[in-house]
């Protein structure tokens, strides 16, 4: 029996884009602008109150008006699952508007009837640093809890709109990544995210969620919500009891996120890290109550595995998209730093499906890479292959485990603008884009090597593998 004998038949292969990477179309139809874009070079780069210039995210690939091309692309590959954001300011465009703009919920109409057009089932995070810049500048970002009522309110809009086409949500994309990137996941300025007001701003972020969950299972009593965390493992970089219990402490950095979104209440380590820290936080018996909506499975990304080390002299790091940590001896690395671990993958799976036994959906996994089209106009992207061949290898592998997974979505299924770099050189997809660093490009899309690879990986439901 081979490997792919073990993915489930209603497993839901695809891939995954995100609204302000993929769109384009920035100011169109009455949209606002929203924190991701006013970062000229990504996420490290400057902070504007408005765009100085166009940078490549105004534009993205044009989605907004290609999107029939690339869903019949993505039907050609056999997707089951597209995952896609809706950008918050498309349907309130500074956030606090009273009424939802129209035009914006008719695009969303329209793209989640192409997918269903073909039998691919959308599924929707709701924020993936889209967040409004209104909210932003008149509010303090998510630091100020009337934010929640706000994404309340928005997460209902889309849940009545929506209901009959959607039935896969997630509530906040990498929440996990407030702790590293408070501007873009949250709206609020580095100097200003001391650990008081950034552990503020993720309770807000918390209850939002539960209340987007409780607000999904009564409008669409037969959806599913999850929670998003960026994924990751934390090894010990030795085995001296304090790098083991440093890498216990960087994981629970992340687990904390899930923990209190799947269990509904907040741990012990947490609120001890609070006591110690001096942080005393704004939570609410009504909050507490809240909190009981918890999510009904486990999304997460997945790129890379970090190390933990208690000794100041083993600090040589390796980069992450918005976080960096120790360097692993052992392991290869992209072009732009991040480890490649495929196991990893498979020790995450095992470590979520050991804490919570919820489903497990990897909703982000791909390699970033320069993709150079040959002479032919081909990008032969056998590294791609490779890459994504041996961390599904590792998701067959947990699901002999006994783990539960729902399906697999490689990040920028179509090149898109990166995220942390603001880049379009650094490439995930299986179709190529004509769209370059300097503006230029026709947006011309073909197909890579790996568009073939991928469609008959599906077509085997894993088989191939
Ligand atoms: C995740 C994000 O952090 O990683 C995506 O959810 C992002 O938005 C992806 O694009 C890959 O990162 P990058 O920086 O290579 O685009």
């Amino acid at each position: 029996k081979t490997s792919g004998d073990l993915f489930p038949p209603d497993f839901l292969w695809g891939g995954a884009v995100a609204a302000n990477q993929i769109e384009g179309a920035y100011l169109e139809d009455g949209k606002g602008l929203s924190v991701s874009d006013v970062l000229s070079d990504g996420i490290f780069g400057q902070i504007l109150d408005k765009p100085d210039g166009e940078y490549l995210k105004h534009q993205a690939i044009d989605f907004y008006h290609r999107y029939p091309e690339d869903i019949a692309l993505f039907a050609e590959m056999g997707f089951r699952t597209l995952r896609t954001s809706i950008a918050w300011t498309r349907i309130f465009p500074n956030g606090d508007e009273a009424i939802p703009n129209e035009a914006g919920l008719e695009f969303y109409d329209r793209l989640f009837d192409e997918l269903l057009k073909y039998g691919i089932q959308p599924l929707v995070t709701l924020s993936h640093y889209e967040m409004p810049l209104g909210l932003v500048h008149k509010y303090g970002g998510w630091s100020n809890r009337e934010v929640i009522t706000l994404f309340e309110r928005f997460s209902r809009v889309v849940f009545d709109r929506y209901g009959d086409k959607v039935k896969y949500w997630l509530t906040f994309n990498e929440i996990n990544m407030m702790l590293h990137g408070p501007f873009i996941a949250g709206g609020i300025y580095p100097d200003q995210a001391t650990e008081q007001v950034t552990y503020q701003a993720i309770h807000h972020q918390f209850v939002a969620s539960a209340l987007a969950v409780k607000a999904c299972h009564e409008i669409i009593p037969d959806a599913q919500i999850g929670c998003m965390i960026a994924g990751g493992p934390m090894y010990p970089l030795t085995p001296k009891p304090e790098d083991v219990l440093e890498a216990m402490r960087k994981d629970r950095e992340n687990f904390f996120f899930a923990d209190v979104q799947v269990k509904g209440k907040y741990p012990g380590y947490i609120l001890r890290y609070f006591r110690e820290s001096n942080i005393d936080l704004d939570i609410t018996e009504e909050d507490l109550k809240t909190l009981k909506h918890t999510v009904d499975f486990i999304s997460f990304s997945y790129y890379m595995s970090y190390c933990a080390t208690t000794d100041p002299e083993l600090n040589e790091q390796s980069r992450g998209n918005i976080m960096s940590a120790v360097k692993n001896p052992y392991l290869s690395a992209s072009e732009w730093g991040w480890s490649i671990d495929p196991k990893g993958l498979l020790y995450t799976l095992n470590q979520f499906y050991d804490r919570y036994e919820k489903p497990l959906f990897i909703v982000e996994n791909g390699l970033g890479a320069i993709d150079v089209p040959n002479e032919k106009g081909i990008v032969e992207d056998s590294y791609r292959i490779d890459y994504i061949r041996e961390h599904l290898v590792q998701v067959a592998e947990a699901i002999q485990d006994g783990v539960e997974v729902m399906g697999y979505t490689s990040w920028g299924c179509i090149d898109i603008v990166s995220n942390s770099t603001g880049e379009m050189r650094k490439r995930y997809g299986f179709i190529y884009v004509d769209r370059h660093d300097d503006l230029s490009g026709t947006f011309e899309r073909t197909r890579k090597k790996s568009f073939n690879w991928y469609k008959e990986v599906i077509a085997t439901n894993g088989k191939i593998i």
